[in-house]
């Protein structure tokens, strides 16, 4: 498809799809062109800009300035500089949960690691309590769920249960933000509550983008890294140090990219790769496919972790780069060496793998460990 038809209509799913790495980047990086905003219509007249649910817009679903003013309360909070305070308290939680592990000669690496480290990192830097955190991981699962048949019953049981959690969470978010108005906690929730520029809808909104954005996509990077880690033969090298781990992260973004593909709108009638597409037009930009794009990377199809420069785009580019790249690669960082380090032998069964349906991960990974 990328060599063939690398920008093509897709019927069924009304969507022009894109695969090189050059139309994804110049899709992601012209933002007057493609809007992100999902609600976009060509016809304006139908597009008054009232949402039915004006709650819920967050700086991913808007343009500058907009997502500027939306994104800009909370920026500093999560470069690099700042993320790197908070490693202490990463490298405290992953120790937790290392420890409750280790008695155990097996264990599923999805549920019993991948899954409860973004959950409780996220949920602290929010400053939400411990107790609450099955509450939060019900509620992000109904969120991101899918159908698992396509009847109309089973279709609406899903609509309906993430209308549910997500009131529910919206609730949640509105009373702690009420109470932490003019508080100087250095929580996230106490720093949207004090944003004036932002209104309370858009402070809930805030708070629900970051536990969604946040902790699937991590535990698919920390298992997509022990599965190809694994599948590579690599687990040696990585804990004697010749294979760099955090090179072998990069490496799993790029080659298991956790996101496989972002949406854009054409705003304008505009021509990609020789195609005409017009205003109105939905566009799917297969992150997955631009990151093996073999004008841009050498041996594109194989897993380098040695790979130098790596410039793939699992977390975007443009203005909507990821906010939490930099805490996603330190909690991934931080996963792997104190895994390596806290067992001798670590084997991921890879004889059963059943993927995920919507996002690039798996549903569970048995692990051997002494
Ligand atoms: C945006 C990927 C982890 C918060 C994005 C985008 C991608 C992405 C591809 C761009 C979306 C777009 O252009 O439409 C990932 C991956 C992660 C990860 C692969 C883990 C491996 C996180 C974490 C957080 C986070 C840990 C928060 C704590 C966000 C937010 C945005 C975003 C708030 C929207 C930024 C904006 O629109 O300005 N992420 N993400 N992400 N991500 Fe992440």
């Amino acid at each position: 498809m990328r060599q063939e038809t690398p920008v093509h209509f897709d019927e069924q799913r009304e969507t022009w799809d894109v695969f090189r790495y050059e139309d994804v980047e110049r899709v992601l990086k012209d933002h007057d062109t493609f809007t992100a905003n999902r609600a976009f219509e060509a016809d304006e007249s139908s597009n008054d800009g009232d949402d039915d649910s004006p709650m819920l817009q967050t700086m991913i679903t808007t343009d500058p300035p907009t997502q500027t003013r939306l994104r800009g309360f909370v920026d500093d909070r999560f470069q690099p500089g700042a993320i790197r305070e908070y490693q202490p308290r990463v490298e405290t939680v992953t120790e937790d949960l290392l420890d409750d592990l280790e008695d155990e000669n097996s264990f599923d690496f999805v549920d019993e690691f991948a899954i409860p480290l973004p959950v409780i990192v996220i949920a602290e830097l929010l400053g939400i309590s411990a107790d609450r955190r099955d509450q939060f991981k019900e509620w992000s699962d109904a969120l991101v769920a899918r159908p698992e048949d396509d009847t109309p019953e089973e279709i609406e049981r899903v609509q309906r249960e993430q209308k549910e959690a997500q009131r529910a969470m919206g609730r949640f978010f509105a009373e702690l933000l009420e109470e932490r108005d003019g508080g100087d906690g250095d929580d996230l929730i106490t720093l949207a509550a004090n944003a004036e520029e932002l209104s309370r809808g858009e402070q809930i909104g805030f708070c629900m983008l970051l536990l969604l954005a946040g902790n699937i996509t991590t535990t698919n990077l920390l298992t997509n890294a022990i599965w190809s880690v694994e599948e590579h033969g690599l687990t040696g090298a990585i804990r004697t140090g010749d294979v760099d781990h955090t090179q072998a992260i990069e490496e799993t973004l790029r080659y298991r990219s956790p996101i496989q593909s972002l949406k854009r709108i054409a705003v304008e009638d505009v021509e990609l790769h020789g195609q005409r597409i017009q205003a109105g037009d939905v566009l799917t930009l297969w992150l997955g496919a631009a990151n093996r794009d073999p004008e841009i990377f050498d041996a594109a199809e194989e897993f380098r972790p040695e790979r130098r420069p790596n410039r793939h785009m699992a977390f975007g580019t443009g203005v909507h780069f990821c906010l939490g790249a930099h805490l996603a690669r330190m909690e991934a960082d931080v996963a792997l060496d104190r895994l390596f380090d806290r067992f001798d032998r670590l084997d991921a069964d890879l004889s059963d793998l059943e993927p995920l349906s919507a996002l690039y991960g798996l549903e569970s990974l048995p692990c051997e460990v002494s």
